[in-house]
């Protein structure tokens, strides 16, 4: 069995995660964190997560929460990345980020501790999305530059950003293929008299309305055909499946910085 912990075991992807873990029959949760001021502290973490009674507590300290894990998994907030990382160098545990809206601070913070500890990080954790980047990146190096790309986006009224770090994602792929820049081709939302496309242009919309958990297209239009490649998540629990995945994978892996690329094998 793979002894795990998981950083933000009170929220709705720390949920997910200890009920993938029940359900996984190859790990035991072993760690639960949450924030120090948390409701959960002290209760149990699958009572938290209504699945039943796991037998371990949950706790606000980094090192209690990581003692005898093979691997972490962290989906908290930006402001405790920092923190997460020091204590799982500090106990050489392997660990995959899942937060999003990390600065470029952070992202400099995780690249320093990859030198020392295999950090694996996804701001989406979904196989078939990671699978999607890469296939998005192979259209729009092949398709000539005459088709052209629009990413929409829809989730549900609760998200706060547009468009969606995904979505984004796709867009720098997009551009990187066809050698420019998301600074350079981005055009975001249209509205008025005078929004004719630009040549070259990646165009973003997003929905946003009622539970939808997450759904992208990305259309490739030219003179007579439309390539369309949409995905759709159901289901949170497709993070928390990925995230696992990536667990598995990163034990035994040398120090270093990973994507889901990496697990992938793309
Ligand atoms: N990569 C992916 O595929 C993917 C998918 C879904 C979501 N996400 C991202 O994952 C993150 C969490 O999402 P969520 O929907 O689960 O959020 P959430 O429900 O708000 O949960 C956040 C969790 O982080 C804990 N937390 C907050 N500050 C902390 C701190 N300083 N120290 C320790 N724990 C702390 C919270 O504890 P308390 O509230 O109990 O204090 C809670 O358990 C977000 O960044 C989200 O965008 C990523």
């Amino acid at each position: 069995m793979i002894n795990v912990a998981v950083f933000g075991v009170s929220g709705r992807m720390g949920h997910c995660l200890v009920r993938a873990i029940r359900e996984s029959g190859d790990f035991t949760l072993t760690g639960a964190l949450a924030s120090p001021t948390s409701a959960a502290i002290g209760r149990d973490a699958g009572e938290i997560a209504q699945t039943g009674p796991v037998a371990v507590e949950i706790t606000a300290d980094r090192s209690r929460a990581l003692a005898g894990a093979a691997v972490a998994i962290d989906f908290t907030l930006p402001e405790a990345t920092g923190d997460n990382l020091a204590a799982a160098a500090a106990r050489h545990v392997p660990i995959i980020i899942g937060t999003t809206g990390l600065d470029a601070a952070r992202h400099a913070l995780i690249r320093r501790a990859s030198e020392k500890l295999p950090v694996l990080v996804a701001p989406n954790m979904s196989l078939a999305v990671n699978l999607l980047f890469d296939l998005v990146g192979s259209a729009a190096a092949a398709l000539p530059a005459e088709y052209d790309i629009e990413i929409l986006d829809a989730h549900h009224r609760h998200k706060v950003d547009a468009p969606s770090g995904t979505a984004l994602r796709m867009g720098e792929i997009a551009a990187g293929a066809r050698d420019s820049t998301l600074a350079a081709v981005g055009v975001y939302g249209r509205f008025g008299k005078s929004v004719s496309r630009p040549p070259g242009a990646i165009g973003f919309s997003s929905v946003r309305a009622g539970d939808i958990v997450g759904e992208h297209h990305v259309i490739f239009s030219g003179a007579g055909e439309t390539l369309e490649f949409v995905h759709r998540a159901t289901d949170r629990m497709t993070y928390a499946h990925g995230a696992l995945t990536a667990a598995r994978w990163i034990i035994g892996q040398p120090p270093g910085l990973y994507g889901m690329a990496d697990v992938l094998g793309l």
